[in-house]
């Protein structure tokens, strides 16, 4: 299957922004405002040991090869050890989505303790796409642990958080309130007892696709791909979606987001990290296009650009 549709940045390779410098937007997700796509990640360019990550960064472009470097939008705290975000503490997987009714940015992230048994999610507001957020507090989504996870908006604004909870064994899909500010209550819990991690949502002619990883820590592993009617269930599991040379291992990679690609309908951007566990600034990014096949299938392959 030719995939050759989008030039993206050399998989592995080390990611330049425009000053040259590495890019730190690990775990992340990508949102487009406005005729830019914003990519907010983990900037782990942390100096000091025990920290985990120097907080969210983000980046712009307007062709998803050139990004600016827009500053960490939300840094950890060094002055107060109860706060979510000092800097010994878990902030992983951010992602932002646009609320259109209230004109604000909400940003929601993993938030954990470095034993990882805190396992909330947090959340934090802005005005502008590129900062700066107001840290708000974290939850335990109707009174369940939330690790790895991500956020979906459907076309109508209803928005989702997907997270593995139940000491990560199952995974639970739970509707976002209105003002994206806290949960309706209504939740699902799917892939029960599978332990899966790393969820990336996307939609296409009406149907909920969600990649996610198995459960090995830093480790590579294979990934799964599902579809459903609805949000909320039931998931059915389709395989590994990844073909070729170490597709068993996701190119040595961990699924993070799924971004699609809104002027080419059933083109998408698998969005992975390549992890580096004992130099986690230096982890490599991984994104690959892939399209819907006319029988509705997908094969995400590895792809160079040279
Ligand atoms: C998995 C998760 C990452 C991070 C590491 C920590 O890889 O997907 O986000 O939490 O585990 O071990």
């Amino acid at each position: 299957m030719s995939t050759g549709f989008i030039h993206l940045l050399e998989p592995g390779e080390p990611w330049l922004d425009s000053k040259g410098e590495m890019i730190q937007a690990h775990g992340g997700g990508v949102l487009l405002h406005g005729g830019r796509y914003y990519w907010f990640g983990e900037n782990r360019d942390v100096s000091r040991k025990e920290a985990k990550v120097l907080g969210v960064s983000c980046y712009s472009s307007t062709d998803l090869t050139h990004w600016q470097d827009e500053g960490v939008v939300l840094p950890t705290v060094y002055d107060n050890q109860d706060h979510d975000l000092y800097f010994t503490q878990v902030v992983e997987r951010p992602k932002v989505i646009y609320n259109h009714r209230s004109g604000e940015f909400v940003m929601i992230m993993h938030i954990d303790s470095p034993d990882y048994k805190y396992a909330r999610v947090g959340f934090a507001f802005s005005q502008a796409p590129d900062g700066p957020y107001q840290y708000v507090g974290s939850i335990r989504p109707n009174g369940a642990e939330s690790r790895d996870m991500t956020v979906f908006q459907d076309d109508d604004g209803k928005s989702y958080l997907i997270y593995s909870s139940e000491g990560n064994a199952t995974m639970h899909v739970a509707e976002l309130s209105d003002d994206y500010r806290s949960l309706t209550g209504v939740y699902c819990r799917i892939f029960e007892g599978q332990y899966r991690e790393a969820p990336a949502v996307f939609k296409y002619e009406s149907k909920y696709y969600m990649i996610t990883s198995g459960c090995t820590g830093w480790k590579s592993n294979e990934a799964q791909w599902a579809v459903a009617d609805s949000m909320l269930g039931p998931w059915r599991t389709l395989g590994n979606p990844c073909v070729g040379p170490d597709a068993e291992k996701t190119f040595y990679t961990q699924s993070t987001f799924v971004l699609a690609l809104e002027e080419r309908p059933g083109s998408f951007v698998f969005m992975a990290d390549r992890w580096k566990p004992d130099n986690l600034r230096d982890s490599r990014y991984i994104w690959l296009p892939f399209k819907f096949t006319e029988d509705g299938q997908i094969e995400i392959r590895w792809e160079t650009y040279e």
